[in-house]
């Protein structure tokens, strides 16, 4: 596919000393550093906001927030989709609340100055044009948006680079799976009291997995041994005889994505789209996560679940167990990730630990590093 970013493959080679050191507490849980965050990655990197499906007809709309800036994506008559930065040309009043909606035009909620889906301002109440005020002048400020496999996703910059750029040779990696055909049938949400990263770095290591997942460590026999990559090299994660997708039992009502290979048919793949994003395949469902910080200690989860048509339309479809397997996994690890931020501030930590069956966690915190300070700023 034509997202990416890493496979669960270490950047480096696997590291075996075991006293490497963490990024410190404190940037789990200072306001300044989340600021930080905020004014450099998160407002140059391209951030997946959602779907192309979610808004299909025209008038559709779907506003999001990304730290505080708000984004509104609009489905013009044309059938174009544009996004807008979230806040009116006049005296900033958000024009629209997060979530999706129709409008034939965008009115703001203070003083009714309208646009159309196009951005145009076509209205302003009490406000006739002339004497050096045209409408012209103050359409709503675009943002630049870009799409793949069905994602869609904004970049805050004024002159961001291509999409593919920041995603990397991996972007075609999962083509096979048919992102762009796959249809959303289920968003579970949730909210957590942890900073995004304790969440990003849970992902990314399974040593927390015997422990926190005795359910999932059945299905997939490597994260009963706490690794997240296999002995031999493959990128995926084996599933174990007979399971055919991430259940109780290990079996699925629903049918395989049509196309895959065999091997795809017995394995589980996932990665990290940085800095917010994860995306699991498995054969029957992939599953896309997009995290939203509210702050240095709370994050907004979207958890939502993508099907083939073809599994969607046999009249056999019952995903009820995939989606509660997965709401019990990812409960899971957000307990665990609110137990970490709890303990980010104690005088007791200071910072954490990473051992060999960490690399991932330390390769996104190199990469966090680099993302926020540059290139000439601190290193682990
Ligand atoms: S702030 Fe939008 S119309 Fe005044
Ligand atoms: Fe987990």
């Amino acid at each position: 596919m034509a997202v990416e970013v890493e496979p669960r493959r270490p950047l480096s080679p696997p590291r075996t000393t075991g006293a490497r050191r963490a990024i410190p507490a404190q940037d789990f849980y200072s306001p300044e550093v989340f600021e930080r965050e905020r004014d450099s990655f998160f407002s140059r990197r391209w951030i997946c906001v959602g779907r192309e499906e979610e808004i299909p007809r025209p008038g559709d709309y779907l506003a999001r927030d990304v730290l505080g800036e708000g984004v509104l994506l609009v489905r013009d008559e044309s059938g174009r989709v544009n996004a807008f930065f979230n806040v009116c040309r006049h005296r900033g009043s958000r024009l629209r609340d997060e979530g999706t909606g129709t409008a034939k035009l965008l009115q703001c909620p203070y003083h009714a100055w309208t646009y159309a889906l196009d951005g145009r301002l076509v209205g302003t109440p009490n406000i006739a044009e002339g004497g050096g005020f045209a409408r012209s002048d103050f359409p709503l400020h675009s943002v630049p948006l870009e799409r793949c496999e069905g994602f869609l996703f904004v970049n805050f910059s004024e002159s961001p680079p291509p999409l593919e750029e920041q995603l990397g040779p991996n972007g075609t990696a999962f083509s096979r799976y048919r992102l762009r055909d796959l249809r959303t049938t289920k968003r579970l949400e949730f909210d957590c009291h942890a900073n995004w990263k304790v969440i990003v770095e849970n992902y990314n290591e399974c040593l927390h997995c015997p422990t926190v997942h005795p359910e999932l460590v059945e299905l997939v026999p490597l994260y009963r041994r706490g690794l997240v990559a296999e002995d031999d090299g493959f990128e995926g994660n084996r599933l174990g005889p007979g399971v055919q997708s991430w259940t109780v039992t290990g079996s699925s009502k629903v049918r395989p994505i049509p196309g895959l290979t065999e091997e795809d048919l017995h394995t589980y793949w996932g990665f990290v789209v940085f800095p917010t994003m994860f995306v699991n395949l498995l054969p029957d469902v992939v599953t896309y996560e997009l995290l939203w910080p509210l702050g240095p200690d709370r994050t907004h989860i979207t958890y939502d679940f993508l099907f083939h048509p073809a599994s969607i339309a046999a009249a056999d479809f019952d995903p009820t167990d995939i989606y509660e397997f997965r709401e019990l996994i990812v409960r899971q690890d957000l307990r665990v990730c609110e137990l970490a931020q709890r303990g980010a501030r104690s005088r007791g930590y200071g910072r954490g630990v990473l051992p060999p069956q960490d690399d991932f966690v330390y390769d996104f915190e190199a990469e966090y590093l680099r993302e926020r300070d540059g290139p000439a700023g601190r290193t682990l």
